[in-house]
């Protein structure tokens, strides 16, 4: 039998958890090691599974002294910042996008060009790179656009202005630096879409794919999408709003589109793209956002309810030779509910101990995924914006959605936040 992997898992937040427990119970994986990981990801490994450990330093480094079989790197930012290339050039395989392909997250300007040179199908844009050509760029439009800053902005660059005044003054603050510095320099205005939102993500080896099951976030704090957009606040997967036809249709139309153009231009793409798509009334699906990594908390319920080696979809689409037979998808169902801090998504205190953990885990269907946690003192506490991620697996999307909430029952921490209706709005829309 060949010797089993090795795998290094960039990152710290709950799609690492989920992705690093999933890949240790891969038959072909030995170990799996999070670099910086969260206190989720450290502990005994559990039977029939590979043992999971944090290992901490500077993400080349620590591959650089580990050797891994495999770096499958979590965060955008990274990637923009080429961390695939510099692990190509020391031979180190890696699961994710080289800087040049990584733009299709980095850089909104360049992927808005790329979906028109390509004849993607998404929303009308404007590109301002001055604040003189901002009132004749906001006169293109009839309704308030949806105002973006070209760069990375960990989530936080786009308004969804609900007035011409708040289009205006958003994309002023970008222009000067004072929203997000160098990342708001250029200015996307863009044609605002209605419907519903779809998260897809596709395995690629820069020229095949595999498609997963179609996910849904909740993007907004509050209940019955209200307040502030946040990173994610639950998920649930596959979504019974589409189906499998609709899913080919976006493989067909953007994702395999997508990856002939990148290596068409000389820069394919290897690694997960993650498209955002809106939903009209009508069906046809259009592009709101390419992210060139995992969804968070998209992973958290994608890698429960795919089967078979994942370890051995991410190495075979990192070597170019993607073994599509190597996952597919159950007929399970799951649903995650973040459980947030309070003040989130603005600035959270952190330091609140955390308790229900064992009790919630130890439920049948029910996995704990850590995000911003860490340990003090032997026991678990907050340490960032989303905290915890509670999954609930089931046979149907209720039953997963009932697991999930138990689970949430159990936990608590001073100022928790979530939201009772993740996945709600698709069991009433059967
Ligand atoms: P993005 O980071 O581009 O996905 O944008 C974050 C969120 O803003 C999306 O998940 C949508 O909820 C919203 N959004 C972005 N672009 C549009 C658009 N053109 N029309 C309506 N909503 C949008
Ligand atoms: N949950 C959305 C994202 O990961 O960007």
């Amino acid at each position: 039998m060949p010797e089993k992997r090795k795998i290094l898992v960039i990152g710290g937040g709950g799609r690492e958890h989920a992705l690093a427990q999933r890949l240790a119970r891969s038959a072909s994986v030995g170990g799996v090691w999070v670099c910086p990981g969260n206190a989720g990801t450290e502990g005994p490994a559990a039977e029939g599974r590979a043992s999971v450990a944090n290992v901490s330093g500077e993400a080349l480094e620590v591959a650089r002294s580990l050797r891994p079989d495999l770096v499958v790197v979590g965060p955008e930012a990274p990637l923009c910042d080429g961390l695939a290339d510099r692990l190509a050039a020391e031979d180190i395989p890696c699961f994710g996008p080289t800087r040049a392909a990584a733009r299709l997250e980095g850089s909104k300007v360049f992927m808005k060009r790329f979906a028109e040179r390509h004849g993607l199908p998404t929303a009308r844009a404007v590109v301002v790179d001055d604040p003189s050509q901002l009132e004749p760029a906001l006169a293109q439009f009839e309704q308030p656009p949806v105002v973006k800053a070209d760069g990375l902005c960990a989530g936080k660059g786009v308004i969804v202005a609900s007035s011409p005044q708040q289009a205006r003054s958003a994309a002023l603050d970008m222009l000067r630096g004072e929203a997000f510095g160098s990342a708001g320099a250029r200015v996307l205005l863009e044609e605002r879409l209605e419907g519903f939102e779809v998260s897809v993500h596709a395995v690629c080896d820069g020229e095949r794919v595999l498609v997963l099951p179609a996910a849904q976030d909740h993007k907004r704090i509050g209940e019955g999408d209200t307040g502030p957009n946040t990173g994610g606040m639950g998920t649930f997967a596959p979504t019974p709003r589409v189906d499998d036809a609709w899913l080919l249709r976006v493989r067909d139309e953007l994702i395999l589109p997508t990856v002939r153009g990148m290596a068409d231009e000389g820069t394919p793409f290897r690694g997960v793209l993650f498209a955002g798509l809106m939903v009209p009334r009508d069906g046809a699906p259009r592009l709101l956002e390419f992210n060139v990594r995992f969804g968070d908390p998209e992973t958290q319920v994608l890698t429960a309810v795919a089967d078979g080696d994942f370890a051995e979809l991410l190495c075979s689409a990192a070597g170019g030779r993607l073994a599509a037979d190597s996952v597919w998808c159950s007929t399970r169902h799951a649903v995650c509910v973040v459980l947030a801090a309070a003040g989130y998504p603005g600035p959270v205190r952190a330091g609140d101990a955390i308790f229900g953990l064992g009790a919630a885990a130890g439920l049948e269907g029910v996995e704990v995924f850590h995000a911003g946690t860490r340990r003090e003192a032997g026991s678990v506490v907050t340490s960032g914006g989303r905290v915890l991620g509670v999954t609930g697996v089931g046979a149907t999307l209720a039953q997963a959605q009932a697991r999930a909430y138990e689970g949430v029952d159990c936990i608590r921490f001073e100022g928790m936040q979530l939201r009772r209706d993740i996945a709600a709005r698709a069991l009433c829309a059967r």
